[in-house]
């Protein structure tokens, strides 16, 4: 179970939304973060063949997804971003159509279907439409779609988006249980997201692969650039210019700032170990060159 990316772009109107992406991705789950426009869709709809690449090329397991989309297609699972539904069908019968233009026969298409709400909690929703669903629950019937052919990549794009805290945990702990014999590949550009159950995560900005490691690896690289301070309220913007603030903190002392750059902040700022965020702010805006000015 491979999917290799060389040296994938893609330009819409001259304007490249990906630009030069090479990676391999194995078994697991893989985070693909990044900012709004940083070209995570376009890539995912790359992956799932919904548009080819301007140039470079897509293996999965070797073969090219472009000459030959079939073998990636059967075992595919995706979740778009826009993903939309028929309002007045009920769960039950959106997924058996879904199911149905798939190809699954009808028999194996009933009994995966009631699996399927079981599976993402939807089984008492009987015949309410989806059109009446919350948000939350519109995006587990749409993980649901996504898992119709129990695929061997599951592509899903920023499915968390308008899930309440506890709907986002269960959704995470869902995918992190899926990933245990495919490919998930899972965007974001909410790191907590993705902090619990990717143990890869590549982030792309402005179309270009930033960075690409372990959750460990990346924490590492935003080792010594990390800094906390507390400091009056009218400092806050004057520190931006020289840094960028992950957290600000009321406290009874004043602000609570955290920021990442590669000097102390402000005197008296003390380093302090990089979480996830940090890292990814760090990976995202390097406007900061080793002298501490803003480029
Ligand atoms: N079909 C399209 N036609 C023209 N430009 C497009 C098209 N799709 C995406 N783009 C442009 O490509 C760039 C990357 O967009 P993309 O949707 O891939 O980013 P994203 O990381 O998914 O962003 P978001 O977090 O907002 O979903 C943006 O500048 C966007 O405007
Ligand atoms: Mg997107």
């Amino acid at each position: 179970m491979q999917l290799e990316l060389n040296n994938v772009t893609k330009t819409y109107r001259g304007r490249q939304a990906v630009t030069d992406v090479s990676m391999r991705i194995g078994p697991g789950v893989l985070g693909l973060l990044g900012p709004n426009g940083a070209g995570k869709s376009s890539l995912m709809r790359i992956l799932s063949t919904i548009t080819r690449p301007t140039s470079g090329t897509v293996t999965w397991n070797g073969t090219d997804i472009v000459a030959r989309p079939e073998p990636l297609r059967r075992v595919l699972g995706y979740l778009p971003q826009d993903f939309g539904v028929y309002p007045n069908l009920s769960a039950g019968e959106f997924l058996r159509y879904l199911a149905a233009v798939k190809g699954l026969s009808t028999r194996s298409a009933k009994e995966r279907v009631d699996e399927l709400l079981e599976l993402v909690n939807l089984t008492d929703t009987g015949s309410r439409p989806v059109g009446k669903f919350s948000g939350g629950m519109r995006q587990r019937v749409g993980i649901a779609q996504a898992l119709l052919n129990d695929p061997e990549l599951l592509v899903v794009d920023e499915p968390t988006v308008g899930l309440d805290p506890e709907e986002r945990m269960r959704f995470r702990n869902l995918l992190g249980d899926l990933a245990s014999d495919r490919i998930v590949i899972l965007s974001t550009h909410i790191v907590s997201d993705i902090e619990a159950i990717a143990d890869d995560i590549a982030i792309l900005t402005a179309g270009e692969l930033r960075r690409r490691g372990t959750p460990e690896e990346l924490l590492r690289s935003a080792d010594g650039l990390v800094w906390e301070a507390i400091v009056p309220v009218d400092a806050v913007a004057d520190i931006r210019q020289r840094a960028t603030i992950t957290r600000t903190v009321r406290t009874s002392r004043g602000v609570r700032v955290r920021a990442v750059a590669h000097t102390p902040p402000v005197p008296g700022a003390r380093p302090v170990e990089p979480d996830l965020e940090d890292a990814y702010v760090n990976a995202v805006h390097t406007p900061i060159t080793p002298a501490g000015v803003t480029r």
